[in-house]
């Protein structure tokens, strides 16, 4: 039986520039309707890779496929135009001196009418029917990115790649035409490739998120697994504050001023970060200068002192001097939970939501 085709297949994408590597050995599949998110820090190789796959930068090696068809190695190049491929960018330009109508059928073939009647459609779909006469100056920030995606979604591309492509809104539109953007992409079961720096974004759009660094894919996965089975530390840190204790195993075990930690598998001598984020740090009251009792899930109780209180919304934010070290750690708290300066608390550590690593150099 045949196995359907990933709609895009990336396989070993390399770009060099100046002698560096910055795509490294790049794979990765999406299958029909779905959405990955590229997410990496700036400059980690993500819109050269977008650009490798929409034709307008070449590979130094790998292959790309779409639907099974190869559209490009490092001979064989299938135009930009021909590869059923539409983009979205930041810098999304409508053309100014075009009616919106005539921006979303642009692309098209067909007699005037037929790409009338289809920029109709798609204009209808993102809510704006009434601006087809419009001109893009006539329409808002956050309007003018709504034309720019029925423009692109106009002659049905079978992949849609986006490179940060709200980043230009601000905060208060940011998130309904998130919504919007990905309900109407889902309806025309269009494959997404989308590139962005900002960890929220990722999980509020992926199916899968690739977690991108120095050119390469250090994991991938649902955005639950990316965040609760990260790969690294640095994995964790690229989604939240987090806090590392060290430490170095013995029998299977790590011994730490919050008690001991499993570290299965670890060699004995094998120096390990312990990595936690500040929303899974417990805080007590000082009890005439006593913690609450160990517990096998939470551990033993170490003391700090609160250096920082800030409120943040659903949040507060504590910053502690711990006794132990003199090293900071932060935790977080729903709602509001502001204790002074100088309060001794007693901080205890989730023991499943901690990762251990093999510590760096
Ligand atoms: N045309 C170019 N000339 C020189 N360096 C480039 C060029 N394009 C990209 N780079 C470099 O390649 C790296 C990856 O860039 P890019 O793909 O734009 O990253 P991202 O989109 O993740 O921010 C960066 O270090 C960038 O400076
Ligand atoms: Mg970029």
């Amino acid at each position: 039986m045949d196995t359907p085709h990933p709609r895009l297949d990336v396989r070993n994408l390399v770009r060099r520039i100046d002698g560096r590597a910055v795509v490294d050995d790049l794979s990765l599949e999406i299958a029909p309707g779905h959405v990955t998110c590229l997410l990496g820090p700036s400059g980690c190789g993500k819109s050269t890779t977008l650009r490798m796959i929409a034709g307008v930068d070449r590979q130094d090696q790998g292959q790309i496929y779409v639907d099974g068809d190869l559209i490009c190695d490092t001979v064989f190049r299938v135009p930009p135009e021909r590869r059923a491929i539409g983009l979205m960018f930041q810098d999304f330009a409508l053309f100014p001196h075009l009616s919106v109508g005539a921006n979303v059928g642009f692309g098209l073939s067909g007699s005037g009418a037929e790409k009338r009647a289809r920029a109709e459609v798609l204009l209808d779909r993102v809510g704006l029917g009434h601006f087809v006469d419009a001109y893009p100056h006539q329409l808002s920030g956050g309007e003018q990115q709504r034309v720019a995606l029925a423009r692109a979604l106009a002659p049905r591309p079978r992949i849609m790649l986006m490179d940060e492509p709200f980043s230009g809104l601000d905060n208060r539109l940011r998130d309904g035409i998130r919504d919007e953007t990905l309900a109407l992409l889902k309806e025309e079961g269009t494959s997404v490739l989308l590139v962005t720096h900002e960890p929220e974004e990722a999980m509020r759009m992926a199916d899968e998120i690739a977690l991108m660094r120095d050119g390469r894919i250090v994991q991938r996965g649902a955005p639950y697994n990316i965040y609760n089975a990260p790969a690294d530390k640095a994995a964790v840190a690229f989604f939240s504050d987090v806090n590392v204790l060290r430490g170095r195993v013995r029998g299977a075990l790590v011994d730490t001023p919050f008690g001991q930690f499993l570290a299965p598998g670890v060699a004995d001598g094998t120096e390990v970060e312990i990595v936690f984020r500040p929303q899974h740090v417990g805080i007590d009251f000082d009890r005439a200068g006593r913690g609450p009792n160990p517990t096998e899930r939470a551990g033993t109780p170490a003391r700090g002192v609160v250096e920082r209180s800030r409120f943040m919304g659903s949040e507060s934010l504590v910053e502690f001097r711990m006794d132990f070290d003199g090293g900071p750690l932060r935790a977080t708290v729903p709602n509001v939970f502001l204790p002074k300066p100088g309060t001794p608390l007693w901080l205890t550590v989730r023991r499943d939501r901690c990762f251990v690593f093999p510590a760096e150099a």
